[in-house]
């Protein structure tokens, strides 16, 4: 690991994310701006200028030509080098980037109009493409990122790319600068989208650069701007609960954590992983699931994991999707964390889109590519239907909006399933619809509604009494 590079990268990505004007002009793509503004300082300027990075600097960063040595390794080297540096993408990676994906595309613009800043952390960010030339987390991020519909309308955007393997890192890092082309090499800190996206790959460990993060912050009494971490390890080590705990507590961040539930199973009884559990769960209470097998212990290793993420990192709210192998075999369970409902909601829409049954799970073993279902899967409307009746019967006067939040937080379902559901209900005669307006109170119901399948927010309430 290069450790002089990590706190110096931190720095100045932090200074660039800063520095940048935040312009609402058409902006384009892959301009490197150098006119930065120099705003009065803000949090992450004054971290950077808090910190003394000297002791760190004696570390050089490899330069770019080291990287593109790499490249004769990937086209005709040795076996050994290539599977080394980047491996075949399995079906279930492909899902984990589509969740990945569907969910940044709406979450980087329900954040980035309000804020002036987000920031979005790869964990374990990988070489950025796979044996077959399919694309890598930070390609999927940085693609989303740069060209979002709405990127004229967002803030700034930082995208921290950390990747523990040099090699990797090195790959990345080459990759990344050939395809956002005009980038230039050796500036270590890249700008896009006119520098209002700036990244830079972090070539260390994700929990020493975390660390380095959370102790800016903490000893300066100052939060990070909003931020989406995606952890991506290949098995228990090196996440521990205590980080992510503290990522979640300084700052509005959501999490999606590929929790290796395969190897956390395979290594309950070994001795010399104690103390790596430990650190994963943030307890020593992991060791009572010992005595139980199979299924039953590896949803009690995913429950307590849960629970851990719920105490700790003040997670509200959580959500996980099971991935399994091509022999059908659990191999890594993705937790989502969140102190926030439309969070929720967000990462629900997207795990829906991945399993349309709303199984919440992939498997390479019945993934089929060229066999489409014959019937389009979709959600149990009757299920939901009758949940929201069952939960709002009585009611004269609900929101849909609230019956969204109920419907995201208490139910498998997410926001976009209630519309049809309630339709169903109008037409079955279950409920009525009302013009509303907001007293100050509460809604109050003024005329009938008659639009049908129509539940406009702040326009209408939904009487459940008639029934
Ligand atoms: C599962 S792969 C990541 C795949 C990538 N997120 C993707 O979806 O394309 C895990 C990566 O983490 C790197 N890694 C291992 N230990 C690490 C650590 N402690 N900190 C950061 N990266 C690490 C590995 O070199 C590997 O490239």
């Amino acid at each position: 690991m290069d450790i002089g590079t990590t706190p110096q990268k931190l720095s100045r990505l932090c200074q660039a994310l800063n520095n940048a004007r935040v312009s609402s002009s058409r902006l384009s793509r892959h301009h490197i701006s150098s006119s930065w503004l120099n705003n009065k300082p803000t949090f992450l300027e004054r971290c950077s200028n808090f910190c003394d990075f000297r002791p760190y600097l004696g570390g050089k960063r490899p330069s770019l030509s080291n990287s593109l040595r790499l490249k004769p390794l990937l086209t005709g080297g040795s076996r050994k080098v290539k599977r080394k540096l980047i491996w075949r993408k399995a079906p279930h990676t492909e899902a984990k980037h589509k969740i990945l994906d569907y969910y940044l595309k709406a979450w980087i613009p329900k954040l980035g109009t309000w804020n002036e800043r987000i920031l979005i952390i790869d964990g374990f960010a990988g070489p950025g493409e796979y044996a077959d030339c399919k694309p890598g987390s930070p390609v999927v991020i940085l693609d989303i990122v740069t060209n979002h519909v709405l990127r004229n309308r967002i803030g700034k955007i930082g995208v921290f790319l950390i990747e523990g393997n040099n090699d990797r890192a090195n790959h990345l890092e080459d990759l990344l600068i050939r395809r956002y082309s005009p980038l230039r090499a050796g500036e270590s800190i890249y700008e896009l989208n006119e520098g209002k996206t700036v990244f830079a790959v972090i070539k260390g460990k994700f929990s020493a650069t975390l660390e380095e993060m959370l102790d800016i912050t903490q000893t300066h009494g100052v939060s990070l701007p909003p931020c989406f971490a995606f952890i991506d390890p290949f098995g228990p080590s090196g996440i521990p609960m205590e980080l992510i705990s503290g990522l979640m507590k300084c700052t509005k961040a959501e999490i999606l954590i590929n929790f290796p539930v395969d190897s956390v199973n395979r290594f309950l009884g070994t001795p010399a992983y104690e103390n790596t559990l430990d650190a994963l769960y943030g307890c020593k209470n992991w060791r009572k699931l010992r005595m139980m097998k199979g299924v039953e212990r590896r949803r009690r290793l995913r429950e307590l994991y849960i629970s851990q993420l719920k105490a700790n990192a003040g997670a509200e709210y959580t959500l996980h999707f099971t991935m399994r192998n091509a022999r059908n075999r659990e191999l890594y369970y993705l937790i989502f964390a969140t102190k926030h409902w439309h969070g929720l909601d967000i990462m629900k829409q997207a795990m829906w889109k991945i399993a349309p049954d709303g199984s919440f799970q992939f498997s390479d073993y019945t993934h089929s590519p060229e066999q489409p279902w014959l019937f389009p899967l979709e959600p149990d409307w009757e299920e939901l239907a009758g949940l929201i009746w069952k939960h709002f019967r009585g009611q004269e006067a609900v929101p849909p909006g609230e019956i969204e939040r109920w419907t995201v937080i208490e139910t498998i379902y997410a926001s976009n399933h209630v519309r049809r559901a309630l339709t169903l209900l109008e037409e079955k005669g279950k409920l009525c619809k009302y013009e509303a307006a907001y007293s100050g109170r509460g809604w109050i119901k003024l005329a009938p509604y008659k639009k049908k399948g129509a539940f406009p927010n702040g326009k209408v309430v939904v009487d459940f009494s008639a029934d």
